[in-house]
């Protein structure tokens, strides 16, 4: 059965429909397709194109087909084109060709498919932020699991400044919370249904868009029919967003592979969420996280192969686009099966405090503090500066830390140097006296957590 046979003299050559087909990934639209159709059923009887005995008969079909679809009862044969073509074929098993014809009345495939993609990933997008708050969750968790615990804050993957392990925790918990964010701002734009734009120019059929609207969770309908049909912009969109949390989760992926190496020593993994090697007995592999980190490369592809799928494609509707749902769905798919993982990896760590205490003020992380200090004595930056430096120059000479230089070291340096500087060259004091908001002082963290837990429940 061919949507489209009455003007052709033969069917489609075998290497052309097997180009054409689109059931093996459009299937799983299917639920969404009946649900459209049904909609579509009451616009139609309420435009007098259905009787009322007609609509009962449709949906009385419509329900035995979505039921036919879920027990797997109904599915897709390779000569159905796609998820709309092989539904019509259902129906018109169920309801009889006469009224079974009569549904694809005012609507195309272009405003459905339009339609249906949308409604798919707005479900996607409530599972991905479900997954999104796992992760979140677990990140949450050990940060008030380790309170006081500190690690050497990097730049450059240098020993930076001391920081508490639950505000680097933390850290990476915030720009989760925008991948959140995002997908809640990218639903208000794709909440619009492209439903009633038939091919490109709308219906002449007196049909009602918004009623359908309505009907498939959409607070409206698009204002232009050929925008409608033919803009993906929703999908990028949404490829963008989940790229996005997946270069997120990879960079708390590269810290976990970084921390559990033998000479970080940050970490250990939990044996659930960790590989063994069929060749090396001792090896115990951060595979979540490498997974993790490969996935997002496939995110990335996914979204730049989509935008050039769009590019240059004038309107309105162009075949083209059938490419567009493959590289989504699996975004999703990937992201479903990579954030419970990371969520369990996550929950599961053990930190090694005392290493990471050890390795906190390792490398003069307290130079910034020497020069602080100083400017609070009334020294000029630059001047603080300079003789921060050269305490570290005469510390890293004696092979020494900034904590052991002498008195007489110190006044040397610089005169405002006294020995109450010491009060600040202990990593508790460092951390202590970041205290600005969104600084890593035990209260402003303790603060910045409540703020984020709070917002959690917005999702
Ligand atoms: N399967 C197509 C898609 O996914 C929809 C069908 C539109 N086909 C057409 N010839 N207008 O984009």
């Amino acid at each position: 059965m061919k949507l489209w046979g009455g003007r052709f003299a033969s069917g489609p050559a075998e290497a052309m429909a097997a180009l054409s087909a689109s059931t093996h990934f459009d299937w799983r639209l299917a639920p969404y397709d009946i649900a459209g159709s049904r909609a579509h059923a009451r616009v139609l009887h309420r435009a007098g194109l259905l009787t009322d005995e007609e609509l009962d008969a449709m949906l009385a079909a419509l329900d035995q087909l979505a039921k036919d679809v879920e027990s797997g009862a109904f599915t897709p044969t390779a000569a159905d084109e796609d998820v709309h073509t092989a539904l019509e074929r259902g129906l018109l098993e169920r309801a009889g060709p006469e009224l079974g014809g009569k549904l694809r009345a005012g609507r195309s495939r272009n405003d459905q498919v339009a339609t249906l993609f949308r409604m798919w990933l707005r479900d996607a997008a409530r599972r991905i932020a479900t997954g999104t708050l796992d992760v979140v969750d677990a990140l949450v968790e050990q940060s008030t699991r380790h309170p006081d615990a500190v690690l050497p804050g990097r730049t450059h993957l240098q020993h930076a400044q001391p920081v508490l392990l639950a505000h680097h925790l933390l850290a990476h918990a915030q720009a989760l919370v925008r991948d959140l964010d995002r997908l809640r701002d990218w639903d208000a734009r794709a909440a619009e249904s492209p439903y009633g734009s038939g091919a490109l120019a709308g219906s002449s059929l007196g049909l009602d868009p918004e009623a359908v609207a309505r009907e498939l969770g959409f607070p409206t309908s698009v204002d232009n029919s050929i925008d409608g049909t033919a803009s993906r912009d929703f999908a990028a969109e949404f490829c963008f967003a989940l790229a996005m949390l997946g270069v997120n989760l990879s960079r708390i992926a590269e810290e976990v592979i970084i921390w559990n190496t033998a000479e970080f020593g940050y970490v250990t993994l939990d044996d659930a969420w960790a590989t063994g090697s069929s060749i090396m007995p001792q090896k115990k592999n951060p595979d979540v996280a490498e997974l993790a980190r490969g996935k997002a490369g496939r995110l990335i592809g996914n979204l730049t192969g989509l935008l050039a799928t769009l590019k240059a494609q004038p309107l309105a509707y162009n075949r083209d686009l059938q490419e567009d749902k493959e590289p989504v769905f699996d975004s999703v798919e990937q992201l479903e099966l990579l954030l419970p993982a990371i969520a369990g990896m996550i929950g599961t760590l053990t930190f090694h405090t005392d290493r990471l205490a050890e390795s906190a003020p390792a490398g003069f992380t307290l130079a910034t503090d020497v020069a602080e200090w100083l400017v609070r004595q009334g020294v000029p930056f630059r001047s603080a500066h300079e003789a921060a430096g050269e305490c570290v120059r005469v510390a890293e000479g004696r092979g020494v830390g900034l904590e052991d230089l002498t008195t007489e070291e110190l006044a040397a340096i610089h005169p405002a140097l006294t020995p109450a500087v010491r009060e600040v060259l202990t990593v508790e004091g460092s951390v202590a006296s970041r205290d600005s908001r969104g600084g890593t002082a035990p209260a402003r963290v303790a603060e910045q957590r409540e703020r984020l837990v709070a917002r959690l429940n917005e999702f």
